[in-house]
């Protein structure tokens, strides 16, 4: 059954919208770990929307399964990462207008640039680097020549197709790229849109999943459950523990 790793960027989206110390996301990370979760995951943005420096580090000294730190190739975010040494990178796009990442990595058209950070990052002593990338083949082939040892795959399309043969026919693309991503010898992650509905689709399609990346849905429904209750109802549904 793949890791749950909880994305708790929100928790900082909602401090910093009243520039208020409350909710933390350090707090948060303890009560997600606490309450199920087999890691944290942090997206530190160029114009630090919600996460910031100092989070960073307070999340690196309390957190104790696995800490992912997206970042995109910014020469500043990228020497930052390289000081904190999480388990894990993840290379994302960027751009300061989107609300969320859209899409994922131009693996082809970015090569050198993405080939040059992974080695930094790898270097730095970083176990695990991964690209986010759309579930396309090419892209997939060309993350392989990056040095790259894991790629997260872009679930948004799936997440947000029409329930029924648009929402399969997406769930097969993301099988194939799957497969072919752990043929490639490349570890497989995914996330982006994945919620307590549309989970058990994906989960039924798409083989070779060590590790899922989940934030929106499930700080969403903190607001209504607890926090610890809406991340161990998510825990049990990717542990497959959830009656279907
Ligand atoms: N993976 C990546 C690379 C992301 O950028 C995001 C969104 O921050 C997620 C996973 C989690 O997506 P969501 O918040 O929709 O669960």
């Amino acid at each position: 059954m793949p890791n749950l790793l909880i994305n708790i960027d929100h928790v900082a989206t909602l401090r910093n919208a009243r520039q208020e110390a409350f909710p933390d996301p350090v707090e948060a990370a303890h009560l997600c770990e606490a309450s199920g979760a087999d890691g944290i995951v942090f997206h530190l943005r160029e114009d630090r929307r919600h996460i910031n420096d100092h989070d960073v580090v307070q999340l690196k000294r309390v957190v104790r399964g696995k800490l992912d730190f997206e970042l995109s190739t910014s020469e500043e975010i990228v020497s930052f990462c390289c000081e904190i040494c999480p388990d894990l990178a993840t290379l994302v796009p960027e751009r300061r207008e989107e609300i969320t990442t859209e899409g994922g990595l131009d693996v082809m058209r970015l090569h050198a640039d993405l080939a040059g950070t992974v080695h930094r990052l790898t270097k730095a002593g970083i176990e695990e680097v991964a690209l986010f990338v759309d579930p396309d083949l090419e892209q997939i082939r060309a993350v392989r020549d990056t040095g790259a040892s894991a790629i997260e795959l872009h679930t948004g399309d799936f997440a947000n197709a029409v329930k029924g043969s648009e929402q399969f026919g997406e769930a097969q693309r993301l099988a194939k790229a799957a497969a072919f991503a752990h043929e490639c010898g490349l570890i497989v992650h995914a996330g982006h849109g994945l919620d307590y509905d549309n989970y058990r689709l994906f989960s039924r399609s798409v083989p070779h999943v060590s590790e899922v990346s989940i934030g929106f849905a499930v700080i969403a429904q903190s607001i209504f459950v607890g926090l610890g209750a809406a991340v161990t109802d998510m825990a049990r549904l990717v542990k497959g523990e959830h009656a279907s």
